[in-house]
């Protein structure tokens, strides 16, 4: 299932990046946007990833987020999760770089993770800039109110036309134009600026492999694409991965 090539390239790799979507949470729960039983088949993303729409109809936004917060809440990390906090112990520098709000990556033990589109166990005051945890929130039907200020107080994910977090950008733009060997999994690999990191790190010289349950844009421009569930795949590839340290020690 893993070729020779990538073997080889994970045995030298000094700095390995990858990059997530929720394909890699789909094993745990949590629907994707696209495809089938994608969420953006349901639902309008104008009418509920978006500020205006959150100014426009407050109470039907966070009435989602809040259906999508217990939802999270209620799931558990899957093997793709523990599998990729497992492989951040084998390499001298490892980062995730996830586009999912559901923090199952850190759940799982992962502790370098970069969140490009939020986290959906936090909330903000868009008045005053007061944090929330959702434990301090009732995840009721209508949008709550800043204690401090009365202002509306919404979820820290990322809507559409808005700006990703620059830090965090930043951190995982560096990852990857530094990254040997540049992983990309259960993402449709087309809503950018996320999607262009990959190509980032291909023109820095990174080894680029897809993971994902079918073939997505970025397929034909990385290296190896491997077919499959995350969750299944990347336990495979950290027992593979131990083993060849095992060799290697005993050299
Ligand atoms: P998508 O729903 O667009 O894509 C999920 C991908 O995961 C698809 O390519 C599936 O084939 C794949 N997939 C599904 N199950 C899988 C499994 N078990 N193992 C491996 N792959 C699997 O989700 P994203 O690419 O994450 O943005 O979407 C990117 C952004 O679009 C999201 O962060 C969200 C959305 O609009 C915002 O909300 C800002």
């Amino acid at each position: 299932m893993f070729s020779g090539k990538l073997l080889e390239k994970l045995s030298s790799a000094t700095a390995v990046v990858v990059l997530t979507g929720a394909g890699t949470s789909a094993e745990s729960g949590v629907p994707t946007f696209r495809g089938n039983e994608g969420l953006w088949k349901k639902f309008k993303p104008d009418e509920l990833a978006d500020f205006d729409a959150f100014i426009k109809n407050p109470d039907l936004v966070w009435e989602w987020y809040a259906y999508r917060k217990k939802l999270i809440a209620d799931v558990r990390p899957n093997p793709a999760h523990y599998a990729l906090a497992e492989m951040e112990k084998l390499f001298q520098e490892f980062a995730v770089i996830t586009q999912n709000i559901d923090n199952l990556h850190r759940r799982a033990g992962s502790a370098r993770v970069y969140e490009l589109h939020g986290n959906i166990e936090r909330n903000y005051c868009i008045k005053c800039g007061r944090w929330y945890r959702n434990d301090e929130l009732t995840l009721a039907t209508s949008a709550p109110r800043c204690v401090d200020c009365q202002g509306l107080i919404r979820p820290d994910v990322v809507w559409f036309g808005e700006l990703l977090p620059a830090e965090q950008w930043e951190l995982a733009d560096r990852a990857s134009r530094n990254a040997d060997v540049f992983f990309s999994i259960g993402t449709s690999a087309i809503v950018y600026p996320a999607a262009s990191l990959p190509l980032r790190a291909k023109e820095s010289g990174a080894y680029i492999v897809e993971i994902n349950a079918e073939t997505t844009p970025l397929s034909d421009i990385a290296h190896e694409s491997l077919i499959g569930k995350a969750g299944e795949i990347l336990p495979r590839l950290v027992d593979v991965l131990r083993k060849q340290r095992t060799d290697e020690n005993q050299k």
